[in-house]
C-alpha cells in the first residue's frame, strides 16, 4: 500500500490526522508555528500535509495553501475551511512560486520511501522564501512492525540545502508529543 493509499483509507474509515493534530497537541503545534511566522515577518504559507484541518483552524495565516498526497484528507479539509486553496501533492512535481514560508508538521516520520522523502524536502526548501518549519522526529529508529512510522536521522538531510540555517529547534514536550520543531532561515535567495 502507498502512503497516500494508506492516508486515504484511514480518512475513510473515519479517523483523523491523528492525536497530535487535536485539543492541546494542536495549541502548542499552533503556538510555535504562529510565533515562528511573526518572527519571520510570513504572511503567505505553503503547508505540506495539511491533513484533515482540523490542526490549520488554529493557525493565522492570511495567505494559505494546503498541499496532501491524500485526496481525502483535501476533502476533509475543504470541508472545514471552504475558502481555502486545497491540492493534492505528488512529491517532485509542484509546479507553484514561492510563499514566504512552508511548514511541514507531523508529516514527515511517516514517509516511507526514501525517494518521496528527498523529493518533499526539496520541494519544501525549494518554495521558502523567508523560511521553513518542520515537525518531525530527528533520530532514527527501527520501523515498527504495523505502524505507519519511519524514524530517521533528520537533521543531515538538512546539509542539502545551504541556502538556509538553523535558527533553533523547539523541543517537543515529550511524552505528548515525539516530534520536535526545527525552525530555519533563508540566509540568501
Ligand atoms: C499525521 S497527519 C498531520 C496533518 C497535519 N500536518 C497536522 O499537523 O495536523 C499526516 C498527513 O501527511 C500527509 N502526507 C503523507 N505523506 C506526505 C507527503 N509526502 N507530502 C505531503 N503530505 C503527506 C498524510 O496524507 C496526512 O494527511
Amino acid at each position: 500500500m502507498t502512503d497516500a493509499a494508506y492516508w486515504d483509507w484511514r480518512y475513510a474509515s473515519g479517523q483523523t490526522s491523528g492525536a497530535g493534530s487535536y485539543g492541546k497537541n494542536a495549541e502548542y503545534k499552533a503556538s510555535v508555528v504562529n510565533t515562528f511566522l511573526a518572527e519571520i515577518g510570513a504572511t503567505s504559507v505553503l503547508e505540506f500535509g495539511c491533513g484533515d484541518g482540523n490542526q490549520l483552524s488554529y493557525y493565522h495565516i492570511p495567505v494559505y495553501r494546503g498541499l496532501d498526497v491524500s485526496r481525502k484528507a483535501i476533502e476533509l479539509c475543504r470541508k472545514r475551511h471552504p475558502r481555502a486553496e486545497l491540492s493534492l501533492y505528488e512529491p517532485g512535481d509542484l509546479g507553484l512560486g514561492m510563499y514566504d514560508a512552508t511548514i511541514c508538521l507531523e508529516v514527515l516520520m511517516h514517509v516511507s520511501d526514501e525517494s518521496e522523502f528527498v523529493r518533499t524536502l526539496d520541494d519544501i526548501f525549494g518554495h521558502a522564501s523567508k523560511g521553513v518549519l518542520i515537525q518531525t522526529t530527528l533520530e532514527a529508529r527501527p520501523h515498527g512492525e504495523g505502524t505507519q512510522e519511519w524514524h530517521r536521522d533528520f537533521l543531515p538531510y538538512l546539509e542539502r540545502y545551504p541556502d538556509f540555517r538553523i535558527l533553533r529547534i523547539v523541543e517537543a514536550p515529550k511524552p505528548d508529543m515525539i516530534c520536535d520543531f526545527i525552525l530555519l532561515e533563508r540566509t540568501c535567495n
